[in-house]
């Protein structure tokens, strides 16, 4: 794992904006895997300056998010379509067919969690998968527990996982208790990982995912077994790892262009 700190959230979005930017240019199209949660609004803030006053264009780009709340219209605010089309798609030129998100009202929910596992294929794969982490080391809505190789499903929600959501629905009773979610299986075969990790509150589950041993019962350590993953930090999501001024002087050694600044 590459694990760069940076001083704060700011600097740390922004340097995940370029990394962004660098597949969006690189590749046609640019299939990118796109994460929620409070983490990656910043640096999805500056893709949407860099494509209004830097001409960065998304026709080309493809997405696929980690996951969806069941039984939401995809119009209720706390969806995760909805936060996406508020956060990016409404804001740039992506083609509305290009987006793409698991589907949380599937009559048949096997068959709908395979129809996205295909459609990833045909698109090629995932260039850069982004990434957040929650409190309990989880990716997606991949909950401690869950099985290292697993696929697209529908798994039920840690309390923790609802408590941390219950602000975007008014209350905790609100959270739907299922989600679906790409698997861990699925994650892996993204050819880059990139995962922001922000705050105090990160710090645990951080050093269990780049440090710990690699278990199911921090989802994320399944990472250390990824052969191209970046992770990004602040100070405080970096606090409790045992190596930290390693990887701040490995970081600031290494020549220019492969800082991605
Ligand atoms: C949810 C999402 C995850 C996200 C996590 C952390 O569980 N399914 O994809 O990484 O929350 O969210 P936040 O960035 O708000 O801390």
């Amino acid at each position: 794992m590459e694990v760069i700190i940076k001083q704060g959230q700011e600097q740390a979005s922004l340097l995940g904006a370029r990394i962004v930017r660098n597949v969006i240019e690189r590749w046609r199209p640019a299939v990118l895997g796109l994460a929620t949660g409070a983490t990656p609004l910043r640096l999805y803030a500056e893709l949407v300056r860099m494509h209004r006053e830097e001409g960065l264009s998304f026709r080309d780009v493809v997405t696929f998010n980690l996951d969806e709340y069941c039984g939401l219209s995809p119009d209720h605010p706390a969806s995760y379509h909805a936060v996406m089309c508020k956060a990016l798609f409404d804001h740039v030129d992506v083609a509305q067919d290009a987006t793409h998100l698991p589907d949380g009202n599937a009559t048949n929910v096997p068959e709908a969690c395979a129809a996205y596992e295909q459609l990833i294929r045909e698109a090629g794969g995932i260039r850069l998968q982004l990434l957040g982490i929650g409190h309990d080391g989880h990716i997606a809505f991949n909950e401690p527990g869950s099985s290292l190789a697993s696929r697209t499903r529908i798994k039920t929600l840690m309390n923790d996982t609802l408590h941390a959501n219950a602000g975007a629905f008014g209350g905790v009773e609100q959270v739907p208790r299922h989600a679906i979610t790409m698997g861990l299986g699925t994650i892996m075969e993204a050819e880059t990982c990139l995962l922001l990790a922000f705050g105090k509150s990160k710090a645990h589950a951080v050093r269990g995912m780049i440090e710990g041993p690699v278990s199911a019962s921090c989802p994320s350590s399944i990472l250390q077994h990824h052969p191209k993953t970046i992770v990004i930090l602040d100070h405080e999501a970096a606090s409790l790892l045992e190596h930290r001024q390693y990887y701040l002087d490995a970081y600031a050694s290494k020549p220019e262009w492969q800082r991605f600044e």
